[in-house]
């Protein structure tokens, strides 16, 4: 009980410190942006899925993304047999905690928590730094235990192209944090197109009822 507290007393400590005090960044996300999202799903597999997992996140899912279960098969999993399968990290807890001192922690919904400006900015202030265990340090996230698995990237890349590959990136967890929240949107388009046929179908049946009477 006294670590549990002690813990929870951590947690807003962590949390401001997590800030940095960095301004962030605008990121420029278009969630409708199909291509983006499957080059965001792309990176993700590759780059993200050996530390973390997104275990909210179905396989199958990703036939949302205009992509078929056969392109899903062949391109992006490497960590599972059944595209049934949610997107589980080949790394265990126990070796996370060893590598790294702290085990990467499942980003399915790391979206809503950070938000999607501050990944953004993250992915693009990782620094060279000696005195840190992994050689990175980070401007919005001071000691973070991550490298920046995205350095080959951004050396090869240039500023313009790494930007669009981190912004397709988290356009993509932002998804995963909502896979939703795109037919909702478009269910409620519907639901209002139904209301206003409904509204002038009503009016003109008033008027026709009150007709005579006036
Ligand atoms: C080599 C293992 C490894 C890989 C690969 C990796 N990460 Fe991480 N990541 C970590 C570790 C370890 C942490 C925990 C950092 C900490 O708490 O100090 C972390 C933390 C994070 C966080 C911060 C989570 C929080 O506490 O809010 C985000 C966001 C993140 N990673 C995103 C990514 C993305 C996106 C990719 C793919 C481009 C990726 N990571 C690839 C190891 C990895």
């Amino acid at each position: 009980m006294k670590t549990l507290l002690a813990a929870l007393a951590f947690v807003p400590a962590t949390l401001l410190a997590a800030g940095g005090g960095h301004p962030l960044d605008r990121a420029p996300i278009e969630p409708r942006d199909v291509i983006s999202l499957q080059a965001g799903a792309r990176t993700f597999v590759n780059y993200c899925l050996n530390c973390h997992g997104a275990q909210f996140m179905r396989y199958n899912r990703l036939t949302d993304l205009g992509l078929t279960e056969a392109q899903i098969r062949d391109n992006l999993m490497f960590a599972a047999d059944k595209v049934g399968e949610t997107m589980k990290v080949s790394m265990s807890v126990q070796d996370g905690k060893a590598w790294f001192g702290v085990p990467p922690p499942d980003l399915s919904v790391i979206s809503r928590s950070r938000g999607a400006d501050w990944l953004y900015t993250y992915l693009r202030t990782f620094y060279r730094d000696d005195k840190t265990p992994s050689g990175w340090n980070n401007k919005v996230f001071p000691n973070a235990a991550m490298p920046h698995v995205l350095w080959k990237l951004q050396a090869e890349q240039n500023a313009v192209e790494y930007d669009r590959t981190v912004r397709d990136l988290v356009n993509f967890l932002v998804y995963v944090g909502e896979p939703s929240a795109q037919s909702r949107k478009n269910i409620g388009i519907v639901v209002l197109f139904v209301l206003g046929v409904v509204f002038v179908f009503a009016y003109a049946m008033k008027k026709a009822f009150w007709k005579d009477i006036r």
